[in-house]
């Protein structure tokens, strides 16, 4: 017979085994990246989401640069790992990881009425997050380009926020000739033009601000136009030729880098997307209070146009805690917790009622301008094969930025390429 102190030490141990290791429940996996302070404020919203509904997350972050992002999604993916259940997606990723059959449909969340699509843009939702008529993302925040300006320097030098690139030109050397007296560091525009998808975006507006575009009626992707030529020259002239734009434009700079730039006092024009927005009036912040947003300018007969961009969530097909990644799923896309994500990070809301919500409409007083945004917005290519085309874009596109290659041959080349992998994949 056990002796009743004997007795209870196994209790205990049995007790602690069976009770005191065991999780509350299953432990969900959610990769982000981005800005810190976006990733110190998904810490927030993940705690609240454990107390109430006390499912534990783990935070898995991610760099900033979507390029990284991608590959460290893939790598778990493709190896069929459980390990991101739930993740946040780039727009031009949703279509290749979709047919890839890498992601949980969503169709049932909408079916039992936990997720009104109607509170989503449908034009988004249409074009990013459906595949062969099922549903498998749905958008965090919508993201399109940005002309972000110093309102006390155009004041100070009597000039106007610029409406066509050569305004922009004119009025970012005025203002730079005057400021390096004091600041030696000062650029006219700073914006992304490493070799990265940012590059792709920056090319983008240029060129569709331009009459050109990479997406021709048919859909086919056309990139080797007199449009698209002048495009990539005027970019390689803002560096070269004009010289309001740093050297390291093609080698270094990408979204923080530019946002830093401009922060720091050294620019008057700065290309970015939403997100800097709550960065640049932060405390501390040097320009804090200085900041305005206007829609990127336009060429001489061209359109406003801004890259449609963003990310939007979406659940591993092989996870494991299915249920609980769709309970976070609603929980993040919910009007409450979009509401705190335009409000802290400044984001531009996936959800398209929030462009009516009083406290949103006062904290972002840009937030027309980000709306008219898309009204410019210009989608890139959603074809399952876009990394392979990125890559090619982003490449020469960045020899004719540095002047390795002229615009001419760089573009020429580009399409070569793009047509060998159509090609190959029958597209
Ligand atoms: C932003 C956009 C994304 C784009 C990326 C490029 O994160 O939301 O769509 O691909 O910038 O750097």
């Amino acid at each position: 017979m056990l002796s009743s102190r004997r007795l209870l030490i196994s209790i205990t141990i049995f007790s602690f085994l069976f009770f005191g290791c065991k999780p509350r429940t299953p432990q969900l996996t959610f990769a982000v990246g981005g800005a810190s302070n976006e990733v110190e404020y998904w810490e927030k919203i993940v705690s609240e989401f454990t107390d109430s509904t006390r499912i534990d997350v783990v935070l898995l972050r991610q760099p900033t640069d979507t390029d990284q992002r991608r590959q460290g999604l893939v790598i778990p993916l493709r190896s069929r790992q459980q390990d991101p259940d739930i993740f946040l997606m780039d727009v031009i990723w949703v279509g290749q990881f979709a047919a890839s059959d890498w992601l949980e449909p969503l169709d049932s969340v909408v079916a039992t009425g936990d997720v009104n699509l109607a509170d989503f843009f449908e034009s988004i939702v249409n074009q990013v997050d459906t595949y062969h008529d099922s549903l498998y993302a749905l958008p965090v925040y919508n993201d399109c380009g940005l002309l972000y300006f110093r309102k006390d320097l155009l004041e100070k030098y009597g000039l106007k926020p610029p409406v066509t690139w050569q305004q922009l030109i004119r009025s970012a050397d005025i203002v730079q000739e005057n400021e390096r007296i004091t600041n030696p560091h000062f650029f006219g525009f700073v914006w992304q033009g490493a070799q990265y998808e940012g590059l792709v975006c920056n090319f983008l507006e240029f060129a569709a601000s331009n009459n050109g575009g990479i997406i021709d009626s048919a859909g086919g992707i056309i990139v080797y136009t007199p449009e698209n030529i002048r495009a990539a020259d005027l970019m390689h002239d803002l560096i070269h030729k004009h010289k309001i734009s740093p050297p390291n434009t093609y080698t270094e700079m990408k979204e923080e880098e530019t946002r830093l730039a401009f922060e720091n006092g050294n620019a008057l024009y700065e290309r970015n997307w939403p997100y800097a927005w709550a960065l640049h009036n932060k405390e501390g912040s040097r320009v804090k209070g200085k900041v305005a947003a206007a829609l990127l300018p336009r060429g001489h007969n061209g359109q406003h146009a801004a890259a449609l961009g963003g990310w939007h969530i979406g659940i591993s097909k092989f996870s494991d805690n299915k249920t609980e990644a769709m309970t976070f799923l609603k929980f993040v896309l919910s009007y409450a917790t979009q509401k705190k994500l335009a409000l802290n990070l400044g984001w531009n809301p996936g959800r398209s009622d929030l462009y009516e919500d009083a406290d949103v409409r006062r904290k972002m007083p840009h937030l027309d301008v980000l709306k008219n945004s898309f009204d410019h917005a210009v989608a890139r290519p959603t074809s399952p094969y876009y990394t392979q085309i990125s890559e090619i874009l982003q490449q020469n596109q960045n020899a004719a930025l540095s002047g390795k290659s002229s615009s001419d041959e760089a573009l020429a080349r580009a399409q070569r390429e793009i047509n060998e992998i159509l090609q190959r994949y029958n597209e």
